[in-house]
């Protein structure tokens, strides 16, 4: 079968749900990594039977240390693409370099607005009528790759955090599936930042 996917979480793994209960993404899930010992993610994956290895940042002495220790575990593991699901770390550039073209994230946000952490919140305390979510692929930029799939969402009157957040999660969980799934395929074409997706 063609692609080995590796999914990175670091917490609750609601989109690592999602892509485990794709007809398509779910069956490719080789391993689950996540820098945090106690995720829901990793019961998530082994509900699943899906193996997992923990990585913890404070085990390493910088950011490319670490790093290196997850490239070293996809390649042992035969990961060909990489997903991040609420993957809570910034990865080194070589590891965006050893994966090249095969890395997608989920950000809770119309990039180029509010990349970063608390993007949910950000959009709400900036007054902005509509947020989203944002599909795209993982450069050396953090949140600024070429994007996939983006799709919008109002922001309601009355909205609070956790209310948008459940309407984000949701767009998230649809948008990241299909993104991957065309990865996989092969049927994104890049052009400067520009992602198109092949019919
Ligand atoms: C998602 O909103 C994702 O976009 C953000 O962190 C959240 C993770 O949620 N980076 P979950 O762990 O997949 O439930």
């Amino acid at each position: 079968m063609d692609g080995r996917i590796a999914v990175l979480a670091s917490g609750v793994g609601s989109n690592l749900q999602a892509l485990i209960d794709d007809q398509f993404c779910g069956q490719r899930i080789a391993l689950v990594v996540s820098d945090q010992p106690n995720a829901r993610a990793l019961e998530r994956a082994r509900d699943a039977r899906i193996e997992t290895a923990v990585v913890e940042f404070g085990s390493f002495p910088d950011r490319e240390a670490f790093s290196a220790a997850i490239v070293e575990i996809l390649v042992a593991h035969e990961i060909t693409h990489v997903a991040l699901a609420g993957f809570m770390r910034i990865l080194s550039p070589a590891f965006v370099e050893a994966f090249q073209g095969r890395i997608l994230n989920v950000h809770p946000s119309l990039l180029p607005a509010f990349p970063g952490a608390n993007a949910v919140q950000a959009a709400l305390d900036h007054g902005v009528k509509v947020t989203g979510v944002t599909v795209h692929l993982v450069t050396a930029e953090l949140d600024g790759g070429p994007i996939v799939l983006q799709e919008a969402i109002p922001i309601l009157r009355y909205d609070n955090a956790d209310a948008l957040e459940v309407r984000i999660n949701e767009l998230e969980h649809r948008l990241f599936r299909v993104a991957l799934r065309v990865l996989i395929q092969g049927r994104i074409q890049v052009h400067g930042r520009r992602a198109m997706i092949e019919e």
